[in-house]
């Protein structure tokens, strides 16, 4: 589940949120996944990857994950992603552009505190997309995390939350007769330019 907070009132995220009750009407599971592409200019790379969309503030879409981790170094390196998600239900892809930054450090403490206490022994015990030598070792230095009631007590430097915000929204609703219906959304100054584009 999504946990919308003070949504922005502007037209594409209203959009958003009317599709995603349909979606949630409809019973589509894993109705929070997410995909980020992130662009690595080191390697000449783009990546794409799930994750789960917790929060949008406003205007702020926010996930949250390990700062050392290789999505962050990209972040870190260009901060422009794309990100979409696919809800079979009803049919409806939406594709976005943004640029991403670390949410408030207030903010991912707050998310800390209201999790589980075994996801939050995994958040401070994984050395996020590092190789390991052995499944053996994450588990033993997942256990000890789990028992070490100080750790457990603060949210770690290396992890928090990821906010981005779009500029740019395709909202995509497929047709049986393949006349999909596709709408875009630019962010134009403080408003959003609005345009159908052929399916
Ligand atoms: C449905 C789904 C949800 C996921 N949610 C998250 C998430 O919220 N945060 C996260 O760090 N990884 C999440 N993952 C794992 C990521 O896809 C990815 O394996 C991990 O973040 C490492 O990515 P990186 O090596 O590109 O940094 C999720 C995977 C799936 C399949």
């Amino acid at each position: 589940m999504i946990e919308f907070i003070d949504l922005s009132q502007e037209k594409p995220y209203q959009v958003f949120k009317d599709s995603y009750e349909h979606a949630l009407e409809n019973k589509q599971s894993a109705i929070d996944a997410i995909s980020i592409s992130s662009y690595n200019p080191e390697l000449s790379e783009v990546e794409s990857r799930f994750v789960n969309l917790k929060y949008i503030v406003n205007d702020e879409w926010i996930f949250f994950s390990n700062y050392a981790s290789a999505k962050s170094k990209s972040f870190k390196m260009h901060p422009q992603i794309s990100a979409v998600i696919y809800w079979k239900k009803t049919n409806t892809q939406i594709r976005i552009k943004a640029k991403i930054f670390k949410t408030a450090e207030k903010f991912s403490n707050k998310h800390f505190e209201s999790r589980s206490t075994e996801k939050n022994a995994l958040a401070i015990s994984s050395n996020q997309s590092q190789i390991i030598e052995s499944f053996e070792n994450i588990k033993t230095k997942y256990l000890e995390t789990l028992n070490n009631k100080d750790l457990l007590q603060t949210r770690p430097s290396y992890w928090g939350g990821y906010s981005f915000r779009p500029y740019s929204f395709e909202f995509w609703t497929g047709d049986k007769f393949r006349l999909n219906k596709r709408s875009l959304y630019i962010k134009n100054k403080d408003n959003w330019d609005y345009y159908l584009l052929e399916p």
